[in-house]
């Protein structure tokens, strides 16, 4: 028996329902990144919406756990030790995130073919929602904070299936 079906996440229940309903809206992916955040915005969960042993985190690099997936959408805990950072990378759907704690500090990119140009940053603190669809989402994430970095991320996809978040990492120079 899988006891991870069994472990309570407040919080996570109304964001299932409220995404579920957004989605069957069939509104744009920009718009419905839009909805999403409208509603994680009123219903950001708690740090307990993960396990104490989900929020330890890894040495090894920011841990994504995949706390509700279906056809249309999933919802997943980003776990990020301080300094803890991604790939430069864009993304398989839209996406909504809110930080729960820590800092995600983003910067962003645009790809010229061969090389990378900053087009922006953003510092999100706790409390903080922001929603996003591809094209222009190509970004590294890094916790600039000392504190322990927890998000909660919603993609317009069935990333248990694909495997994943990522659509493609980007190891081209920044110019
Ligand atoms: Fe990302």
């Amino acid at each position: 028996m899988n006891t991870a079906t069994t472990v309570a996440r407040p919080g996570l229940d109304v964001l299932v329902a409220g995404v579920s309903r957004i989605v069957a809206r069939g509104l744009g992916a920009r718009r419905t990144a839009f909805a999403a955040a409208d509603l994680l915005r009123d219903h950001l969960p708690g740090i307990d919406v993960l396990t104490p042993r989900e929020r330890e985190g890894s040495p090894d690099g920011y841990v994504s756990h995949i706390l509700h997936a279906e056809d249309a959408f999933s919802i997943c805990g980003v776990v990020w030790r301080p300094g803890q950072e991604t790939a430069v990378h864009d993304h398989v759907s839209w996406c909504t995130f809110g930080i729960i704690s820590g800092i995600e500090y983003e910067i962003l990119y645009r790809d010229m073919g061969d090389h990378l140009v900053e087009i922006g940053r953003a510092a999100n603190h706790p409390g903080e929602v922001s929603g996003f669809a591809p094209p222009g989402d190509i970004h590294r994430v890094r916790n600039t904070s000392s504190e322990l970095g927890v998000s909660l991320h919603v993609y317009g996809a069935d990333v248990a299936r694909l495997g994943g978040s990522i659509r493609r990492v980007y190891d081209l120079p920044v110019r």
